[in-house]
């Protein structure tokens, strides 16, 4: 009998030393593990052998070759390891006597996704096998937010969802199941997985799912939508319009209030203007109480610039109010409709009325003036001005301390234009004129008082 056990041991012995030939065998297929939970990374050899005497070497081989756990000289030596791996990783001593060099890993994230190396070496034999590792991080359960109506009434609706590895599939279905196409879709990665975010637009009420996929997990999220909100829609649009339209008028009114305020604010300076006869040139007739001017047929005598009286004008045909102002503001209107060619504004007694002069400040004019089509200031030369209107009615406005003469389109109570910083030192007389003495237009110009 003890014969018999030697024998047996003896070529034990002898099967041993060959058998140290060995395969190393992992899983046929991926390793799949959902985040956070633990998993066996399968490696063995084949006989099953013990290979607690051997060196047993996991690592990564997509990270070169980084230390995932290491067996050796019968102890675990984890000094080299990864750090992300510490504390992680524990190989079962027991199943090792058995051949079992399966890896256990903790609280898997999502970084631990990828290849391992399961290296198996005796004395005088090496194997080794890969482990392919597939995480699964399986995100919250879908959100749908209700966005708001676009223009024509469709519903927005968005359908978001956090925390998936890999990119999940998401889908809308409506309450028969069938699927919705998205009308936008974002995904975003981050270290916790990724975010996927879905939107469509709903033209009528329905029970819809927003569904989350990944491999065989599945989060589903419903909304239903009532007629109600397809109608209180309507209702608000309608409402809305009606604002709007109110808001429109409520400001068409606040601008006609404000025109007619900075109107009646101009008008409060009106004062009373009666034309000069005596002033006028002799081409000119003045009547309705020396509210309106107009052109009257020309006689030779009358064109003859030389024969006119000394007070007259000779060249334009002008004339001035018979009352000056110094007084601190003051404002009147002219009315130029259906005229072509004017100059108007204020101007001192003393003025030159002879000649072609330039009815500038420097000659003691302040004027704007209608000539061949054009509309133009007289500042130190003539200026064109392109106005977004003809305007009809001129009101002339002088602040005579500030030393400013102001221009309006008194219609639109827009600014034509404005001469600033003058100075002022004798009394203002208004002054108007039916441009040059060529002029054939038989439209009146119209000193305005009613307002
Ligand atoms: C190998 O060992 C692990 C524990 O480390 C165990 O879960 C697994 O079932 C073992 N495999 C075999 C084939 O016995
Ligand atoms: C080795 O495997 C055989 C059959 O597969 C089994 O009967 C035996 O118990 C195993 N040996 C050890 C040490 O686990």
């Amino acid at each position: 009998m003890k014969f018999i056990c030697l024998t047996l041991l003896i070529i034990s012995g002898i099967t041993d030393s060959r058998s140290e030939q060995y395969k190393v065998v992992g899983p046929a297929d991926s390793v799949f593990v959902v985040a956070g939970e633990d998993v066996i990374l399968p490696c063995s050899v084949k006989p099953n052998i013990s290979v607690v005497d051997m060196r047993v070497e996991w690592y990564r081989l997509d990270q070169k070759d980084l230390l995932v756990h290491l067996f050796d000289d019968h102890v675990d030596k984890n000094t080299e390891q990864i750090h992300s791996y510490r504390g992680r990783t524990k190989l079962n001593h027991q199943e090792l006597q058995r051949g079992n060099a399966s890896l256990k890993l903790s609280s898997v994230q999502i970084f631990d996704e990828g290849l391992y190396k399961c290296f198996i070496q005796s004395k005088s034999w090496n194997d080794d096998t890969t482990v392919n590792v597939k995480v699964e991080a399986l995100g919250h359960p879908p959100v749908i937010t209700v966005d708001g109506f676009d223009h024509s009434g469709g519903l927005h609706l968005q359908c978001e969802s956090e925390g998936w590895y890999p990119e999940p599939d998401l889908e809308w279905l409506n309450s028969e199941g069938v699927s919705l196409s998205s009308e936008t879709t974002e995904t975003h990665r981050n270290t916790d997985g990724f975010n996927v975010k879905h939107t469509i637009t709903l033209h009528h009420s329905d029970k819809i799912h927003c569904r989350v996929k990944l491999r065989h997990h599945m989060l589903e999220t419903l909304i239903i939508t009532t007629s109600n909100m397809f109608i209180s829609w309507r209702t608000t649009v309608i409402l809305i319009s009606v604002f709007v339209v109110l808001s429109v008028i409520a400001g068409i009114l606040i601008a006609v209030f404000v025109h007619k305020n900075k109107v009646s604010h101009l008008r409060a300076y009106m004062v009373n203007v009666i034309l000069d006869a005596d002033t006028a040139h002799r081409r000119l007739i003045v009547y309705c109480d020396g509210k309106q001017v107009k052109l009257v047929k020309a006689h030779k005598k009358e064109l003859d610039r030389n024969e006119a009286p000394k007070d007259r004008f000779n060249d334009y045909l002008g004339v001035l109010g018979k009352d000056g102002f110094s007084s601190v503001c003051f404002y009147f209107e002219v009315q130029v409709k259906g005229q072509t060619e004017w100059y108007l504004g204020v101007t001192r007694a003393s003025v030159n009325r002879k000649g072609s002069i330039s009815l500038s400040p420097e000659n003691g004019y302040w004027t704007v003036s209608l000539f061949d089509g054009k509309y133009r200031t007289h500042e130190s030369s003539y200026v064109s001005r392109a106005l977004s209107v003809n305007p009809q009615r001129i009101g002339v406005f002088v602040d005579y301390e500030k030393g400013l003469v102001s221009f309006y389109d008194v219609e639109s109570m827009s600014l034509i234009y404005s001469f600033t910083d003058q100075s002022f030192n004798k009394k203002l007389y208004p002054f108007v004129s039916l441009g040059y003495w060529m002029n054939e237009n038989p439209t009146p110009l119209i000193i305005c008082d009613d307002y």
